[in-house]
């Protein structure tokens, strides 16, 4: 079984911090969403990734994701040259493939779930596609799938305005080689994109395999500020560790499970987690609140803030209000605010600079 995972696209969604890089690469608890999916992947197996990249941003996600070998895989990168549809980037992943069977993943999507359950099932019953779905209050926005009473797919209809029921497909799915085929026999959809949903859909009316299942943990969708910090806020509550490898000095205090990283220096700060700071920041007179990941490089002084995701190089210095809810893109600086009782909300991009007087 190989993989492929879809990290081309254009990401409007999470404008303006993905106008300067790739949707994928957006960090929830320090690591690139896509990351987690090419760590999901390994961890069922499978070691033959390819990743489809666009032009845009393929670079940068070759250069901080490289050839495969910190996450024990091969990886090989796949060009796209524009997002012309999931189905779309299946097909210019077809050399990669050959006639192996798949699993393909959307790299914005962060799901919990034991994905070697799921190719067993595939494998077990001999399928042509398995689909994997999760209840959601917004079907409209996502792939809507109709089960019928013992669970079997009877149709899949992409983003409807009147959705068949509230299961969403969730960004992943595993594929026999007859997925080629049901890809070569569809036309764009209304929004001139080849679509998955219509390929699988082109299975079911042929009568192939296509099984569904619910999946169990979380799924989270990371499109847009508030999904991201949400993000942020389930995997540092599930999977972080306390591990306090920077310096702290004697003043400071840190409360629950918080990570800080190499080279960090945090100076008379209260942190109180599940925090994570990355490697070689500088924090003095801050408080650092739950669900808050500091990237690298970042200088914090005279901070206060809460469930807040902050990227690499950025900087906040002495602003008096309580920061929270908010996403600091890469190398922004904001600086000195008088003191106002009210709290501050931001989405701020990369190299931006904001002085509060
Ligand atoms: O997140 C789950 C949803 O993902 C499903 O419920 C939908 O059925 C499915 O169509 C898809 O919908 P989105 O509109 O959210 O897909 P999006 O355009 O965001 O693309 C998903 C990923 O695939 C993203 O990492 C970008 C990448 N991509 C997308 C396109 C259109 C590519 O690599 N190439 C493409 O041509």
């Amino acid at each position: 079984m190989k993989a492929i995972i879809l990290a081309g696209g254009k990401g409007t969604r999470l404008r303006p911090l993905t106008h300067t890089g790739a949707k994928q690469l957006v960090p929830v608890a320090n690591k690139p969403i896509l990351w987690y999916g090419i760590e999901s992947i390994v961890e069922a197996g499978i070691t033959e990734i390819g990743i489809i990249i666009s032009p845009e941003t393929g670079e940068e996600v070759k250069a901080q994701t490289g050839d495969g070998d910190r996450f024990g895989a091969k990886i090989t990168y796949i060009l796209q040259d524009k997002p012309a549809g999931l189905a779309h980037a299946v097909k210019v992943a077809q050399t990669f493939l050959g006639d192996s069977p798949f699993v393909m993943y959307l790299g914005d999507n962060l799901v919990q779930s034991d994905l070697a359950l799921f190719i067993a099932a595939f494998r077990e019953h001999h399928l042509d596609a398995l689909t994997l779905l999760c209840p959601v209050a917004n079907p409209s926005a996502f792939g809507v799938a109709k089960v019928d009473e013992n669970g079997k797919l009877l149709q899949l209809v992409e983003k409807p305005k009147v959705p068949p029921s509230n299961l969403a497909l969730v960004g992943i799915y595993i594929f026999a080689p007859t997925i080629h085929e049901a890809i070569a026999s569809i036309q764009p959809s209304a929004r001139g994109e080849l679509e998955i949903t219509d390929a699988i859909q082109s299975l079911i009316e042929q009568n192939k395999a296509v099984e569904a299942r619910q999946i169990r943990g979380w799924w989270l969708d990371t499109g847009k500020k508030d999904d991201l910090l949400e993000a942020n806020r389930v995997i540092l509550d599930t999977c972080l560790q306390h591990q306090v490898q920077g310096d702290v000095d004697a003043q400071s205090q840190i409360i629950g499970r918080v990570e800080i990283g190499q080279g960090s220096k945090v100076v008379n700060c209260t942190i109180r987690g599940p925090v994570i700071i990355g490697e070689n920041c500088h924090l003095e007179n801050c408080f650092i609140g739950p669900y808050t990941s500091v990237a690298d490089q970042v200088t914090l002084i005279q901070a206060d803030l809460e469930h807040s995701v902050i990227l690499q190089g950025a900087k906040i210095d002495a602003i008096h209000h309580r920061i929270v809810d908010s996403v600091i893109g890469q190398r922004a600086y904001i600086k000195e605010a008088p003191r106002r009782p009210k709290a501050l909300r931001f989405m701020i991009g990369d190299d931006c600079q904001i002085e509060l007087n």
